[in-house]
């Protein structure tokens, strides 16, 4: 498999500056949303119990981001680059960008998933190699359907018991998936 496209190390949109993230943004992002269980209830992670597993969890990111399997960015608005209040990742398979994303609550309902999201997968899919972005959601999750159903997605079907979102149950869950192709 070729090494595909290079991500960029930042993104501007409209509102927000989606950038490559920092150790040092590991007790921000703790603070923000990561120990919130109501954010990560529709996720594939706990919600941290300490800052130190959110370290973790940036340095696997950026371990990532030097492999060249998956570009993770802190969201944050351009005059406050050192508060990120969320994160959206673009994972590579071999023509195709996946993408997942959450945000702090205290942000949520300002469109800015939606702007984020679109921006990546616009990005995404003028690269040569790439042919489609997709992304998927629990089954339940009303809200992030809708974003992606605003960033230009089309629903493809309920994928059944395909993802475990540990903080709802151990069984998988059933899941929608959506995609822009070109
Ligand atoms: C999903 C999430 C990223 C959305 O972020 P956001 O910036 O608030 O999203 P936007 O403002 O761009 O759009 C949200 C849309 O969902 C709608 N929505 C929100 N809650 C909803 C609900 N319970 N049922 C139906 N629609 C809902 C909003 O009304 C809005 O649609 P509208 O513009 O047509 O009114 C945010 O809620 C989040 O971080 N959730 C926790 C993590 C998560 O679930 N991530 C996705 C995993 S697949």
């Amino acid at each position: 498999m070729s090494r595909g496209p290079t991500a960029p190390e930042q993104f501007a949109t409209a509102r927000l500056l989606l950038r490559k993230p920092k150790r040092d943004d590991a007790e921000v992002i703790f603070r923000a949303y990561a120990a919130d269980a109501q954010v990560s209830y529709y996720m594939i992670w706990r919600p941290h119990a300490t800052a130190d597993e959110t370290r973790t969890f940036v340095d696997l990111c950026l371990g990532q981001w030097a492999e060249g399997s998956e570009y993770s960015y802190a969201i944050t608005e351009p005059d406050r680059p050192d508060h990120p209040f969320g994160m959206i990742t673009m994972r590579r398979r071999p023509h195709e960008m996946q993408f997942g994303y959450v945000l702090a609550r205290a942000v949520w309902g300002r469109g800015y998933a939606t702007e984020a999201l679109t921006c990546l997968v616009e990005w995404s899919l003028s690269q040569s190699e790439i042919w489609r972005a997709s992304a998927f959601c629990d089954v339940d999750n009303r809200a992030s359907a809708r974003v992606m159903e605003k960033s230009g997605m089309s629903f493809e079907g309920v994928l059944r018991r395909y993802c475990v979102h540990p903080n709802i149950s151990d069984a998988p869950r059933d899941c929608r998936m959506y995609a822009k192709i070109r």
